[in-house]
Parts: structure tokens; C-alpha cells; sequence
């Protein structure tokens, strides 16, 4: 059993554990059927799962009291362990005399780092340490990432590398981006760190989300890192104003016509450049009919597919109208979901002529799809179009 002990506590206290289950009781009746165990935040700590007959009994303990109080039970508890490390794939059997036999397979995960991780000159590299990333545990103290981190690091990198091909030749003294829906704001902070410490302006960026304790958490984190010009408020995009001047406006996954306000707010505080993941276009669901298409459309699913790409087709389309180049690109998404296309948003000069164009292909499209979309009645109301 020694040699699983140590199997066991080289994966617990390591960095690539994913998951550690005990399974398959020695005893039929045992009220514990199954132990898991899971890394968290902190390295000292493990979360560790009791999967009891009737209820689940879940705790967080420091891995040194696990180990000291609990893992030799388990051991003597269950006949199986399985240990998803990032690089290895371990099998533990314990026969009656808990003699273990011990089958490591190497293995390569989607969350493992890629091995060009280090190479790939990303904007925030890895390995070298950066506070933010640290503070919101994404990074160690020595600036490694973190192995259940890896896809929201590539994310926060991929985001920034969009941002950067719109901003990598522009000098700016200071500047003033609005992140609306911004939730826990990791690209938020990646943002805010972009422009102060990459390109070193002097700038001021504010997220807006609906939900007060996630607001108050961000202002926490963001005085903790010292990001003097990042702030948030607590409140819903459509009644946010300021009268400051906005250069950058960002709105990624927040639902339904919400992204129409930030587009709304984005035109009347004359932002340059937007970029917009719009979630869950619903508006247009009710609205959408199109006799030839009837066959794809009889479906629920289909119907939801079409409506995003409908919904997303306006917004461009509308965004031409009012002077702006769009370019529509895949991001990343950390749900494996659809929602996962980027509206990247550029003002640019237009004639008079070339406006009316794009906006009698835009009403070609709306008639074929039978849509009066909010977007649009807004835009005529506030005199944009
Ligand atoms: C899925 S989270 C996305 C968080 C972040 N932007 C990201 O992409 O990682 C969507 C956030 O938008 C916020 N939200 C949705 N609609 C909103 C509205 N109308 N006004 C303000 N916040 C909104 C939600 O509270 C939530 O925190």
C-alpha cells in the first residue's frame, strides 16, 4: 500500500492533478460510496467530496490534513483509484491484502499547456509572473499558470491579441474603454493591463455588470493590484451614461438586446472601436419567418441557430449603416457553445451614397426575414440612421 500512498500524495500535492476518485467500497453497506478529490484556488487546500447513500458532504482541507487524517482510510475503504493527472492517467488496485497494483498511462488533455505554450510569444506570457493573473488565481506566485487555468489563460491571450490588432499601431496619451456585463472581469483587468502596462497609456477602463457582489469583488481585486484607473459600477447597460469622452467599448456575452444597448451607448458616447460576443439572441425568435426556409425553421434548434446568425447579420449591417467597419470572428468560448462569434467594430469614413446602399441591403434582408428589430427602431428614434 506504501507505493500508493505515495502514487496518491505525489498527485495531491503536485500541480497537474485534475481529479482523484476513490471508488468501488470494500464494504457493500458503506454509507461513503465514493471520495473525490479536486484541486482549488490555493495550492495548500484540496476540495474533497463525500459521495455519501443519501446526500453529497463536501469540504475544502488543507492537503497536508487530508493526507495526515484521511488518504490512509480511503486507501483502506476503497478497492479502485483513478488519478486524472494533466500528463498522466494513473489506476490504482488494492486487492484484500491491499497489496496495489499500478497502471500510469501518459496522456494529453485539451487542458493540458500546449508545449509551444512557451514559445508562442503570447502578451502575457507564461512563466513570468504578472499580479493580476496571480491575484485572481490564474497564475503562482512565480508566474506559472495553473493547470485548471490553462483555457481562461488562452482566452484572456486570444482576447488580448484581438485587441491588439486594433490598438498595436495607435500612440495614445490616455484613453477611456467601458466593459459592459463584465461578471467576474478577468478580460477586464487583461484589458486594463494591456493598456497600462504593455502599451503605457494613461488609462481610465470601468465595467458595468448587474450584479452588486461580483462589483464590489472587482473593486476589491482591481485596489489590491494597484489598477488605479479601473473601476466598477454596479447597473444595467441601457442606463449607464457618462458624459466623459469613450474611446473602446467591450460587450462579451451578455444576453439578448443587451448588446444592442452597449451598441446604443456606444453611438451616442461616439466610441471608434467596439467589440461585441453577443449570447442568447432571443429577440428576433418570436419575429423570424421566411416561407422558402419553413422546412429549417419547423425546427426549434435550427430556428435558434438561424436567429443568432439573423440577429448578428442586423447588428453588422446596422453598424455599417452608422459608419463602421465590422469584421465577425471566431473567439474563444470557455462553454463549448455556439455563442462564440466576435463583432470587432471600426469607424470609418462613408459617403453619403455608400450609407444608403448598405442600408437598402439592409432592408432587402429584413423583409426576407419578416424582422422589426429593437436595434433598428432605436437607432431611427435617437437619429442615427
Ligand atoms: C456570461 S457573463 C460574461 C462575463 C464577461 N464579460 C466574460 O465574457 O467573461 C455575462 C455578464 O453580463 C451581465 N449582464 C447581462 N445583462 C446585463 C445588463 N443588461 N446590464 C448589465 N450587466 C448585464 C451578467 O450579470 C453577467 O455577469
Amino acid at each position: 500500500m506504501q507505493n500508493a500512498l505515495k502514487v496518491i500524495q505525489d498527485s495531491i500535492n503536485g500541480l497537474t492533478l485534475e481529479k482523484c476518485v476513490f471508488s468501488a467500497p470494500r464494504e457493500k453497506s458503506s454509507e461513503t460510496r465514493s471520495i473525490i478529490l479536486m484541486p482549488v484556488k490555493d495550492e495548500k487546500e484540496i476540495k474533497v467530496e463525500f459521495r455519501l447513500q443519501k446526500h453529497n458532504d463536501i469540504k475544502t482541507l488543507k492537503k497536508d490534513v487530508f493526507i495526515k487524517d484521511e488518504l490512509v482510510n480511503a486507501l483502506r475503504d476503497f478497492k479502485q483509484v483513478h488519478i486524472k493527472n494533466l500528463d498522466s492517467d494513473i489506476q490504482i488496485l488494492l486487492n484484500k491484502k491491499l497489496k496495489a497494483k499500478i497502471i500510469t498511462k501518459k496522456i494529453d488533455t485539451k487542458n493540458s499547456p500546449p508545449k509551444h505554450n512557451k514559445e508562442k510569444k503570447y502578451l502575457i506570457p507564461d512563466g513570468v509572473p504578472c499580479a493580476f493573473l496571480t491575484e485572481i488565481g490564474v497564475m503562482d506566485n512565480k508566474g506559472r499558470v495553473k493547470p485548471n487555468y490553462y483555457k481562461k489563460f488562452r482566452q484572456i491571450n486570444r482576447f488580448l491579441e484581438l485587441v491588439d490588432d486594433l490598438y498595436k499601431n495607435e500612440s495614445m496619451e490616455s484613453f477611456h474603454a467601458v466593459d459592459f456585463g463584465c461578471g467576474k472581469s478577468y478580460l477586464t483587468f487583461a484589458l486594463y493591463h494591456y493598456f497600462v502596462n504593455i502599451k503605457k497609456t494613461n488609462a481610465k477602463i470601468t465595467g458595468i455588470d448587474l450584479k452588486q457582489e461580483v462589483i464590489d469583488h472587482c473593486n476589491e481585486v482591481a485596489q489590491k493590484v494597484n489598477f488605479e484607473g479601473l473601476h466598477f459600477a454596479h447597473g444595467f447597460i441601457h442606463d449607464f451614461k457618462t458624459d466623459e469622452a469613450v474611446d473602446f467599448v467591450v460587450t462579451l456575452h451578455a444576453c439578448d438586446t443587451a448588446t444592442d444597448d452597449a451598441i446604443l451607448f456606444s453611438l451616442r458616447n461616439k466610441a471608434s472601436k467596439m467589440m461585441f460576443v453577443p449570447c442568447c439572441q432571443h429577440e428576433l425568435n418570436k419575429q423570424l419567418e421566411n416561407s422558402e426556409s419553413a422546412i429549417m425553421l419547423k425546427h426549434g434548434i435550427f430556428k435558434d441557430r438561424m436567429c443568432s446568425l439573423v440577429t448578428d447579420t442586423m447588428r453588422s449591417q446596422l453598424l455599417e449603416v452608422c459608419g463602421f467597419k465590422v469584421q465577425s470572428m471566431e473567439f474563444i468560448s470557455l462553454e463549448h457553445t455556439a455563442k462564440n462569434i466576435m463583432l470587432r467594430c471600426v469607424k470609418s469614413d462613408r459617403s453619403e451614397k455608400q450609407r444608403q446602399d448598405i442600408l437598402s441591403k439592409y432592408n432587402d434582408f429584413k423583409s426576407q426575414w419578416s424582422i422589426n428589430p429593437y436595434l433598428e427602431k432605436k437607432l431611427i428614434e435617437e437619429k442615427f440612421i
